[in-house]
């Protein structure tokens, strides 16, 4: 954790791959990052007295970005799973979600996760969906860099679906209206979403932990969690 020169706040360097709404994302004409994640690690940084400074950078270079302490903490509705806890130390869970499908509205050979056989399926690179679509069989998969790329090749006709998390691929649709797709019920996971922190920083974990347990207690995270998943 770096301390501030000069001002005398601390501040604390968050990463987070800002392309992934209602969780972090930016509108055009704006400069600020938005979304659930965004307004919760800004509220924990004023929980702990720590000015909050975020880095918009790549989903698969996020892990890598703490392990070289470029970051202090990665909030980007990251997964906690096994294969990152070798490697990174996570907050209590924030948030319940899991992996669904976005098909095109005329699809209907796709219903079920098991459809995906000899299927084309775009994931963006790094994810939890990229891990399981690679665990169904006779799947051909398309790695990119953001969902909106994955829904830009659905749209396209390069693939037959998307598989990507719930909540992202819910707000896609009904939130921003998005034509000739739609998402399908059937969910491939349940995976809760953690704040990530440098495996040595067990400190810091500990006052996150803390500020997060505040926020559930005083109302704040309701509230945050009202603004963006509230009718
Ligand atoms: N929950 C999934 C994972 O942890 C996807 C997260 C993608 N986040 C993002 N900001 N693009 O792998």
């Amino acid at each position: 954790t770096s301390s501030g020169s000069g001002s005398g706040a601390k501040v604390l360097k968050v990463g987070s791959s800002i392309d992934f709404a209602p969780f972090e994302f930016q509108d055009e004409g704006q400069k600020e990052y938005q979304g659930f994640d965004m307004d919760l690690i800004r509220a924990i940084g004023k929980e702990m007295g720590y000015e909050v400074e975020i880095q918009n950078l790549g989903f698969d270079g996020l892990i890598p970005a703490l392990q070289g302490k470029n970051i202090d903490v990665i909030i980007s509705g990251m997964t906690i799973n096994d294969e990152r806890k070798q490697n990174v130390l996570f907050s209590d869970p924030y948030y319940q979600s899991g992996l669904t499908m976005v098909v095109r509205s005329d699809e209907q050979r796709i219903q079920k996760f098991q459809d995906l056989k000899g299927k084309k399926v775009a994931v963006q690179i790094g994810t939890t969906s990229a891990e399981e679509v690679k665990k169904i069989e006779g799947v051909e998969i398309k790695e990119l860099n953001t969902p909106a790329d994955c829904f830009m090749e659905l749209k396209a006709g390069g693939v037959d679906a998307v598989v990507n998390d719930r909540p992202v691929n819910d707000y896609y649709i009904t939130k921003n209206g998005a034509q000739g797709v739609k998402a399908l019920d059937e969910r491939l996971t349940a995976e809760d979403y953690g704040i990530a922190i440098g495996k040595d920083n067990k400190e810091l974990q500990q006052k996150i932990n803390d500020a997060l347990q505040k926020l559930k207690e005083n109302g704040e995270y309701d509230k945050i969690f009202a603004k963006w998943f509230g009718e």
